[in-house]
């Protein structure tokens, strides 16, 4: 079991040593320190969720890390073009919303954008579909799609998840 555990790491310890230093070397304009998620710039904690744009389509942030997507719960209005911007914090993962083609791969130092759009309420399990480590196989959360009505009406600056339905 232990040999199991080890050889499934082995990616996970692989990416920090070498990938991680060659991508900050070719990063261009517009990347995201992986390092620096939780403290400064798009994807701090009050900025993840669900933002509310003024012609009613929303921006979801996330960020993808071993083994989570973080907020854990997606809340977005049916019918409006949900705008995507997710980055990750640590390996190479990718979110895929199970009964939907959208499959979104996700790289530590950059921002991967996507537009979604869900035409009707109900929930999604979302999961990832790229090998990151021993903990991928439980990397899981849920997208929840309200009626368009039934979506909170958020103030300037603020975000939205399932626990504010
Ligand atoms: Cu994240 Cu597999």
């Amino acid at each position: 079991m232990f040999t199991v555990l080890a050889l499934a790491l082995i990616p996970a310890t692989r990416y920090y040593q070498i990938d991680q230093p060659l991508l900050r070397l070719f990063r261009g304009a517009g990347a995201v320190d992986p390092l620096a998620l939780h403290l400064e710039g798009e994807f701090v904690e009050n900025n993840l969720g669900t933002e509310q744009g003024a012609d009613g389509s929303v921006t979801v942030r996330m960020i993808a890390q071993q083994y989570l997507f973080v907020p854990h719960c997606i809340l977005v209005p049916a019918g409006v073009p949900v705008h995507l911007r997710i980055t990750s914090a640590d390996a190479v993962h990718a979110l895929a919303f199970n009964g939907t083609d959208y499959n979104v791969k996700v790289l530590p130092g950059t921002i991967s954008e996507a537009q979604l759009r869900f035409a009707n309420p109900g929930e999604f399990k979302t999961v990832c579909r790229e090998f990151c480590g021993a903990g991928h196989y439980a990397m899981r959360s849920a997208l929840k799609v309200v009626p368009r009505e039934q979506f909170p009406v958020l103030q300037a600056g603020e975000r939205g998840n399932c626990a504010v339905q």
